[in-house]
């Protein structure tokens, strides 16, 4: 029987980067969780008699929201739902489940590379159809909805047992609880060559996939360990926890710094890689080497022919405008296509639809391709395993090589963590009135060319997304950009993204914030950095 209960609107559920995150205990207020759920449902048409993927990343919390999200699944009509065993699915899993089970879309419970715990960051995000991210006319809606919601639906039925795979029944809506990690390793093995890879971990070529105590674990032992032979013990951290051991499980130089100092040490492996708690993030290292997102981007773009997956070349490559524009080059040699969309998944959704794009990739450690319409952590490792077995050369000398051909973009972000919100959009505003004043005027030598707030138009549906960041271009290829993350939970964080375009490969060994240093320097004069924000240094450098 369909239970409807009466509930109060929140007025903070607007969902943000990649939907709504915020600390557990907030999640846990009454009826938090399922004011959302519903403002979800209440947000979206024909759903009636269809089937619902629902899947996390096994944080905590993920096992309370998952029962209520099945009731009420169950209550607002779905047909069936789909549930990871364990209640687990990593974010390219799930999006794999829903296009393959052609479900009408599908909840994501996770913070991604945030702390889990009772008192760290839960979050759910609203897949559509495609199984991507929903598109912002989706996410305004639901936000919309949340701020009038006066009832949720929901039934009165006792928790599935999700431990084992199995067929349950809800107030008369058929649960199926899957195996989490089967489809997905057969979809990777469709597009890698998997017989290649098993030979050059044969060679004794050393690998080592940090899964952070979050939920690659399961899906790196089967395919590296299983299916592809690696020795057993080569992925660390293996069995997903619900507060990650107390660690962060974000796949950068901070987080998994162990990693790039065994890669730095002489006896290190040949190649190491983590992901993140939901899984579509990586981190890509080799002997001697960390590759940067913006790099493994290009890299991965001009090598995907190598994979049988990609063989036939690439419609197009997509990135975030923020990203490094070292793939425009790629593109251009390949003569195909190149998008820069605004930061986030679901701008590429489009783009990957209308076939006009292959590759995708984010400086924020997000690679991924048309196969899911997630990034996709385990995606980006076995592109670069498969690339490395066919080419049988060093990471290095692979990087190496590219700049030395394509020329290198030196690349860093400096993040302030933690800004009161306030000083953080005046900081802001104060430089977007500014910045048409900038052009013409020079800073250490250094000409700016162009000054503008990035405004994106999809080529697709026409929809418009407005102020994506604040970007000053100087004269030779040189940019400065300027934004505040949309995926923090608790004040806000000013991301400043500094690049130069370098051709001459004698000064390509530069070490990264030397080399950018007098940019670095005019990020700080241009924004006013330390004056609005009291901050002499960046939080993380990346
Ligand atoms: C998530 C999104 C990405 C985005 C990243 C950084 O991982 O899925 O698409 O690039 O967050 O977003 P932020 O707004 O914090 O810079
Ligand atoms: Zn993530």
């Amino acid at each position: 029987m369909t239970l409807t209960i009466a509930t109060k609107p929140f007025a903070d559920q607007r969902p943000g980067t990649s939907g709504l995150r915020k600390k557990v205990p907030v999640f846990a207020q009454e009826n938090y969780a399922e004011n959302f759920i519903q403002s979800v449902f209440d947000s979206l048409e024909g759903f009636a008699g269809q089937t619902l993927v629902i899947g996390g990343d096994g944080r905590y919390y993920n096992d309370v929201v998952i029962q209520t999200a099945i009731r009420m699944a169950a209550a607002n009509g779905f047909g069936r739902v789909l549930v990871g065993q364990g209640g687990l699915l990593s974010t390219p899993a799930a999006s794999h489940v829903i296009r393959k089970n052609k479900a009408f879309g599908g909840l994501v419970l996770s913070a991604s590379h945030n702390p889990g715990g009772p008192t760290e960051d839960f979050g759910i995000k609203y897949n559509i159809s495609n199984g991507g991210p929903a598109p912002e006319r989706i996410t305004e809606a639901v936000f919309a909805r949340s701020r009038v919601i006066d009832r949720y639906l929901t039934v009165e039925a006792d928790d599935i047992d999700l431990s084992a795979i199995g067929r349950h029944e809800v107030a008369g809506m058929a649960v199926e609880v899957i195996d989490p990690v089967a489809d997905y390793a057969d979809l990777m093995e469709s597009l890698f060559d998997f017989d290649a890879i098993r030979a050059l971990f044969a060679t004794g070529f050393r690998v080592v996939m940090d899964s952070m105590s979050a939920i690659t674990g399961p899906y790196a032992r089967e395919i590296l360990e299983n299916r592809l032979g690696a020795p057993s013990g080569t992925v660390l951290n293996a069995v997903p926890l619900p507060d990650f051991g107390g660690h962060h499980p974000d796949p950068n130089l901070v987080h998994a710094r162990h990693l790039y100092d065994m890669v730095m040490s002489a006896d290190g492996p040949d190649f190491a890689a983590a992901s993140d708690g939901d899984g579509d993030r990586n981190l890509i290292l080799g002997k001697g080497m960390f590759v940067t997102p913006s790099d493994s981007l290009a890299l991965l773009a001009a090598n995907a022919h190598l994979a049988p997956g990609y063989a036939r070349g690439l419609a197009g490559i997509a990135r975030s405008m923020p990203t490094s524009a070292a793939a425009d080059r790629v593109a251009e040699k390949l003569g195909i296509e190149m998008h820069e969309t605004p930061t986030g998944w679901k701008f590429f959704g489009n783009l990957l639809d209308a076939g006009r794009v292959t590759i995708c990739g984010e400086e924020s450690a997000g690679t991924g391709s048309d196969h899911v319409r997630e990034k996709d952590g385990l995606w980006a490792i076995l592109l670069w395993l498969n690339i490395l077995a066919v080419r049988r050369e060093p990471v290095k000398a692979i990087v190496e090589g590219h700049w030395a051909e394509y020329g290198r973009n030196f690349y860093t972000r400096h993040d302030y963590e933690g800004v009161e919100s306030d000083k953080a959009q005046a900081l802001m505003s104060d430089l977007e009135a500014r910045l048409s004043g900038l052009a013409g005027q020079a800073f250490d030598g250094m000409a700016v060319e162009r000054a503008d707030s990035f405004s994106y138009t999809d080529p697709v549906d026409g929809s418009v997304a407005s102020n994506q960041g604040l970007r000053v271009f100087f004269e030779g290829g040189s940019r400065i950009v300027y934004r505040l993350s949309g995926t923090g939970t608790s004040g806000a964080t000013i991301r400043v993204y500094i690049e130069r375009y370098e051709p001459d490969a004698s000064r390509h060994g530069l070490e990264t914030q030397e080399a950018l240093a007098p940019l670095i320097r005019a990020a700080d004069a241009f924004a006013g950095i330390v004056a609005h924000t009291g901050r002499t240094a960046p939080d993380v450098i990346t």
